[in-house]
C-alpha cells in the first residue's frame, strides 16, 4: 500500500472531545470501581487512585455520567447533600446508595482534568427537573438549587458546560421511551428551560439515524441544540454474551461510518451542519451483557438478572479485535471530525471498559493501549492524503454474511509542531503488510513507530498476564519515501519530522 500525504493540505482540526469517555451507575464501573472508599487504593474522597493515574494518562477530555438506561429514572435530588436517600434504579433492578451523585462526580472530573458531561433523565423526568439540576451545578446562588450546593460545601458554581437531555428515550427497553413527536416537545421544553437558566451551556439530546425522529427533533429543537447524540454498538451482547472473533469483528469494519453520514446528511439537509455538531456519546465494539433486564421478559432470580452481569468483566474476552476494531473506528471519528466533535468509549471503567479494576489493582485491556496511542501519538489536524494499492481481506460476519474489507486503515495527522503522524492498522489476522509513506516533507527526516500488539489475535491482558502492550521503535533517520511493513492485527502510529539542524 502507498500513501502521499499533503502537508499543505489540511482538512480539518479534530476536538479532542473525540477521545471522550462515559461512566454508568452500573455493575462495578462506580461503585465498586472506581469510587471504592473502603479499598486502601482509594483517596481520601473514596476515588481508586490507581483508576485515576490510569485515566489522567490517556488525558480523558470528557466524561458522560450517569448514564445510559440508568439515568431515565434516575432523580438527581437523591444523591446530593449530607441525607443521601438509597433508592432502586428501575433500569439495571439494583439499589443505589445515592453515595456517588453530582458532586462527587464534579470531584472526579476535577481529579482527571475531565470535563463533565451530565446526561439527564429525559424518562420519567421532567424539563423543571432538568433545569432545577442545571440550577444546582451552574448559578452563582440564585434560588433554591444553586444554595442547596452551597449549603453542600460547594461555594462556587460547577460550570458544567455539556448537557444532554435524555438516553435512547427512542427504544422500547428506555424507561419513559417516547415517540418521535413527544420527543421532540420534550427536548424542545426541557431545553428552552435549561438555556433560561445557564445560555452558555451546550445541549445535546438523544436521537438516531432515523429520519422521522431527527426531522422532528431538529424542526423543535434546532434553536436549542448544539449537538446530537447517537449511540453505536455491533457486537450486541445484551441477552447472550457471544462474543465474535477476530475475523468476524473485522467485518464490522464495513459498517464504521454508516450512522455517522446518515446524521451527516439530515443535518445538511437542515442546514445545521455548521450549528450542530454530532456526539458519539456511547459507543464500544461489544454490547454490554445484561440478559432478562432490557427485555420484556424479566429475570425473576439474581441468577438470571443480576449474576450474569459478571461475564462483561473476564479480560481474557478483550482482545486484539477489540484494539483492532477500537483504532478503526478512531480513525472514522476523526475522518470525520468536521461534523463529530464529541464521542465517548462506553464505558471507560469495568464492563467492556479499556481499564479492568480488582481489589489489589487494575488491568490495562487491549482498548486502553489503543487510546494511549491515539491520545498521545497522533496530532490534532487531519491531513489530506491519497492511498493506493491496498490489499482486502474477505472476511465472515457474526451473521455468516462475507464481507470484502481493506487490509489496512490508514489515517495521516499533523501536531502542532509539524510533526507527520500516521496512523496504520493493519486488520490482516495472518499477513503482514507494507506501507510505503511520502509524507511530503523534504530534506533529512527521521521517523520512529509506535505499535499495540500481542503476540496472537487472541491476545489479551489480565491479572498477572501481559500480552497487549504498546511498543516504542528508537527514530530512524533518511530521505524521500519510507518504506514498512506491519506485523499482522497490529496497530501502529508512524510519527515522521524533519532532522533538527
Ligand atoms: O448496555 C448498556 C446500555 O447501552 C446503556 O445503558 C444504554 O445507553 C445503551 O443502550
Amino acid at each position: 500500500m502507498n500513501i502521499t500525504v499533503y502537508p499543505d493540505q489540511p482538512l480539518f482540526k479534530r476536538s479532542f472531545m473525540i477521545y471522550g469517555h462515559f461512566i454508568e451507575h452500573f455493575h462495578r464501573q462506580i461503585y465498586g470501581g472506581l469510587f471504592d472508599p473502603t479499598n486502601p487504593l482509594s483517596d481520601e474522597d473514596g476515588f481508586r487512585m490507581d483508576i485515576l493515574e490510569a485515566m489522567r494518562r490517556i488525558h480523558v477530555p470528557i466524561l458522560r455520567w450517569p448514564g445510559g438506561c440508568f439515568v431515565s429514572a434516575y432523580h438527581w435530588k437523591k444523591a446530593v447533600g449530607e441525607k443521601r436517600t438509597p433508592f432502586f434504579d428501575k433500569a439495571w433492578r439494583v439499589e443505589d446508595p445515592a453515595t456517588f451523585g453530582t458532586d462527587e462526580y464534579i470531584k472526579l472530573c476535577r481529579k482527571i482534568g475531565a470535563e463533565p458531561y451530565i446526561c439527564t433523565n429525559a424518562g420519567t423526568g421532567t424539563a423543571e427537573e432538568m433545569s432545577d439540576w442545571m440550577e444546582y451545578c451552574n448559578l452563582e446562588s440564585e434560588g433554591e438549587f444553586a444554595k442547596l450546593r452551597i449549603r453542600n460545601g460547594h461555594e462556587e458554581p460547577y460550570s458544567v458546560r455539556y448537557w444532554s437531555i435524555g438516553n435512547e428515550n427512542y427504544g422500547s427497553w428506555e424507561i419513559g421511551a417516547k415517540e418521535a413527536d413527544e420527543w421532540s416537545r420534550l427536548v424542545l421544553e426541557a431545553a428552552k428551560m435549561m438555556k433560561h437558566v445557564d445560555p452558555r451551556t451546550e445541549l445535546s439530546a438523544a436521537a438516531l439515524p432515523d429520519i422521522d425522529w431527527n426531522v422532528k427533533l431538529l424542526g423543535r429543537g434546532r434553536d436549542f441544540l448544539s449537538w446530537i447524540s447517537i449511540h453505536k454498538y455491533w457486537n450486541l451482547m445484551a441477552e447472550e454474551n457471544d462474543f465474535a472473533d477476530y475475523n468476524e469483528t473485522m467485518a464490522y469494519t464495513n459498517d464504521l461510518e454508516t450512522d455517522i453520514r446518515k446524521v451527516r446528511g439530515l443535518l445538511m439537509a437542515f442546514g445545521l451542519e455548521k450549528k450542530i455538531r454530532i456526539a458519539c456519546d456511547e459507543w464500544n465494539l461489544r454490547g454490554w451483557h445484561h440478559p432478562k433486564v432490557l427485555s420484556i421478559q424479566q429475570g425473576i432470580t439474581k441468577e438470571e438478572y443480576l449474576y450474569p452481569r459478571d461475564k462483561n468483566d473476564q479480560n481474557e474476552d478483550y482482545t486484539m479485535a477489540d484494539a483492532v476494531f477500537t483504532a478503526c473506528y478512531l480513525n472514522t471519528l476523526n475522518r470525520n471530525a468536521d461534523i463529530v466533535g464529541m464521542a465517548c468509549f462506553a464505558p471507560i471503567v469495568n464492563t467492556r471498559g479499556c481499564i479492568f479494576s480488582y481489589d489489589q489493582g487494575i488491568v490495562l485491556r487491549s482498548t486502553y493501549h489503543v487510546f494511549n496511542l491515539y491520545v498521545n501519538y497522533m496530532g490534532d489536524e487531519i491531513l489530506s492524503s491519497f492511498e493506493s494499492g491496498g490489499e482486502s481481506l474477505t472476511v465472515t460476519g457474526k451473521a455468516g454474511d462475507v464481507q470484502t474489507v481493506s487490509a489496512m486503515d490508514v489515517l495521516a495527522t499533523r501536531k502542532a509542531d509539524g510533526t507527520i503522524c500516521i496512523a496504520a492498522v493493519n486488520k490482516d489476522a495472518e499477513n503482514v503488510h507494507d506501507l510505503v509513506i511520502n509524507a511530503g516533507l523534504k530534506g533529512l527526516l527521521e521517523a520512529r513507530v509506535m505499535t499495540v500488539n500481542g503476540s496472537e489475535t487472541t491476545s489479551y491482558n489480565d491479572i498477572g498476564h501481559t500480552d497487549v502492550t504498546l511498543t516504542e521503535s528508537d527514530w530512524m533517520q533518511g530521505e524521500g519515501t519510507l518504506q514498512l511493513q506491519f506485523m499482522p492485527h497490529s496497530v501502529n502510529v508512524v510519527q515522521i519530522r524533519r532532522c533538527p539542524v
